[in-house]
């Protein structure tokens, strides 16, 4: 309830976004992304805590493995869906009229499986016992990162379904037009354990006109406006991210995202006074998130005196 009264309402922004505008605080300048070398520490050193509020760009698997145990409030992260793989005929336009092709899309199942297995235990490894951990994913990838966390034993709190009214047709006409994704919320224990995870359940439901809020989230695409900064194929919206963040973070929470993209779960984050930390492997998309952050932070905070 707190951290929604703390910002000032503008028209342009519906309910249930956090508006961005937050004059209690000066202007930092947001660092530019960095790359973590590999060889930094000895074998069997100690792992290192990632700094606050800070882009690393590299391999996921390769970077978190440096990082010290339970250091995460909680994971909120987009991997990459496994669906630009070769076939014939249309590639699966993804959510904003932008049809995924990229190389760090392509994987075979067994590989997918590997890959998925590999990041998810060193997420585990360092989010908190009973923290949250929040994964998107489509019907092409939900539910071999399902079957993963079943084995690893993990409790799953909800699966939310966000569907997008705006949803792209299906031009062929030989199948339901695909308009939703699912984010499996996962609490970072066994089933038997897991207990206390974070869910801000008055926010919720003040989100949702006072009454207990769904599963079932209708959000429309990424508009225009949030992609000023630059294109990125699987961009997902503010006010999505936001959501998210209220339901299962709180104010000075330490936030990962692995598979950080252009930055959407890092600005919900910085919005919502959160810690965040992003991974990511390309160099483009990394320009793109810190372009995200540092504009709105100049935009919206007091100027440097
Ligand atoms: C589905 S997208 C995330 C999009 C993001 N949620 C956004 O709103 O922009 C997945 C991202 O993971 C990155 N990626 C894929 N494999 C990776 C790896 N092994 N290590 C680091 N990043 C990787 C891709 O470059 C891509 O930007």
């Amino acid at each position: 309830m707190v951290t929604m009264v703390a910002f000032k309402q503008r028209k342009e922004w519906q309910p249930g976004e956090v508006d961005p505008l937050d004059l209690t605080k000066s202007y930092e300048p947001v660092a530019e992304p960095v790359r973590q070398g590999r060889l930094t520490r000895a074998p069997g050193a100690d792992k290192i805590a990632p700094l606050p509020n800070q882009l690393y760009q590299g391999d996921t698997v390769e970077t978190l493995n440096q990082w010290e145990d339970k250091y995460f409030h909680a994971t909120i992260t987009d991997p990459p869906y496994n669906i630009a793989r070769d076939r014939k005929g249309l590639s699966w336009a993804f959510s904003s009229h932008v049809t995924i092709e990229n190389e760090w899309d392509r994987y075979s199942s067994p590989e997918y499986e590997v890959f998925t297995a590999a990041w998810l235990k060193e997420v585990c490894r360092v989010t908190k016992e009973n923290g949250n951990i929040f994964i998107f994913g489509s019907y092409h990838n939900i539910y071999t990162i399902g079957a993963i966390a079943a084995r690893m034993d993990l409790r799953v709190i909800n699966s939310i379904i966000w569907t997008k009214p705006n949803a792209q047709p299906n031009i062929t006409c030989r199948m339901l037009t695909e308009s939703t994704e699912q984010i499996l919320w996962l609490c970072n224990n066994t089933n038997k354990k897991a207990k206390n995870w974070t869910f801000n359940y008055d926010i919720m439901k003040q989100l949702n006109g006072g009454k207990q809020m769904r599963n079932y989230w209708e959000i429309p695409l990424t508009p225009q406006r949030e992609r000023v900064h630059g294109k990125h194929p699987s961009q997902k919206p503010l006010k999505l991210m936001e959501r998210l963040m209220l339901c299962g973070t709180n104010q000075g929470d330490r936030v990962l995202d692995c598979f950080a993209g252009s930055g959407s779960t890092l600005l919900a984050a910085d919005r919502l006074d959160r810690k965040w930390v992003g991974i990511e492997r390309d160099t483009e998309y990394c320009a793109i998130s810190h372009r995200r952050i540092d504009d709105e932070r100049r935009q919206r905070r007091l100027p440097l005196r």
